[in-house]
């Protein structure tokens, strides 16, 4: 099987492309800048350079030769890119498209009507697909470094509502697994954490682990969004607001049993994840 990794110099591409590295596969990597892919993996992947918006003729060129596809789009307009490396998919005779969706095409919260939209084009153009429908990251986590670090607390307005965050290596493994395996095409696979906790009790954890307690304050929405609008777009940023408020409601607590049935193997903690990233808070790694 030939792989074609987008997003590759991001969070979950990467991850994904380095398994299939250190699996014996010499996957490819589509790139926008052909360049930054090097210096990530230097000589050990095949690099395509191409831009996931299209057009979709040069995409499909891109993609010629490839056999499967991981796909990640982000943003407001990724439902165009979605329909877009659809089409390029099916002109290169991609077998087996597998998109990094999220939990929420199903529950209509947050980014979630963006991925919904993308799905839709991937059932629309016929390639056989996967869509991995995960929870939210641990890694997010990280954006709490500098408050916890600055201010000693965490500032959010999910309230007391929990949600079980996914960690990155999770995805990671389960997206070589659907990758990898030969039979299973058109579904959704729905991935989480092994357990929901709130944000105030995710950053109790993160207090007990660097040996210091941190505040968990609550905040409104309005605060939330002016928040966010200091370092995300407004589309993006109200989507955050949306998911903190569907948290705070209780309505993001699902725990499915996907990472499990993919993978025969419980999905790491966030105990884990905290063990692995205390650095970013202060604390010192104990591996990593
Ligand atoms: N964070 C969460 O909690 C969460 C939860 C559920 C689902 N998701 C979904 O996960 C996805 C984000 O995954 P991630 O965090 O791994 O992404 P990321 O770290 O933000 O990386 C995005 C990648 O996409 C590439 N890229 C962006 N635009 C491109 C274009 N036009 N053509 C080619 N490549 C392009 C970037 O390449 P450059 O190096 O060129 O910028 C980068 O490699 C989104 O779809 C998001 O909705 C996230």
């Amino acid at each position: 099987m030939k792989y074609l990794i987008t997003g590759a110099t991001g969070n979950i591409g990467s991850l994904v492309t380095t398994r299939l590295l250190h699996g014996g596969e010499l996957p490819c990597v589509l790139a926008r800048d052909g360049r930054k892919a090097r210096k990530f993996y230097g000589d050990h992947v095949e690099i395509r350079v191409g831009d996931l918006a299209g057009p979709v003729d040069q995409l499909a060129m891109a993609f010629a030769g490839c056999e499967a596809l991981f796909l990640i789009n982000t943003g407001p307009n990724l439902a165009e890119r979605d329909a877009t490396c659809a089409l390029a998919a099916r002109t290169a005779g991609i077998q087996h498209l597998v998109k990094l969706s999220t939990l929420d095409a199903i529950t209509g919260i947050g980014t979630g009507p963006w991925h919904a939209r993308g799905e839709a084009a991937i059932c629309g153009s016929g390639v056989p697909h996967t869509f991995i429908q995960t929870a939210a990251f641990m890694s997010n986590a990280l954006s709490w470094a500098d408050s916890i670090r600055t201010d000693g607390a965490l500032f959010s307005s999910t309230g007391d509502g929990r949600i079980a965050f996914i960690h990155p290596g999770d995805i990671a493994d389960v997206a070589v697994s659907v990758l990898t395996q030969k039979h299973t095409r058109n579904r959704s696979l729905v991935i989480t954490g092994c357990q929901a906790l709130s944000y105030r009790e995710m950053v109790t954890a993160i207090g007990n682990a660097i040996g210091e307690p941190i505040r968990y304050e609550t905040i409104s929405d309005a605060e939330a969004l002016a928040g966010a609008l200091m370092w995300a777009d407004r589309p993006y940023a109200e989507a955050l607001v949306d998911i903190w408020r569907a948290v705070r409601e209780g309505r993001l607590a699902t725990v499915s049993t996907g990472v499990e049935q993919q993978l025969g193997r419980p999905p790491r903690s966030f105990a884990d994840w905290i063990e692995e990233n205390i650095g970013a808070f202060g604390g010192r790694a104990r591996r990593s």
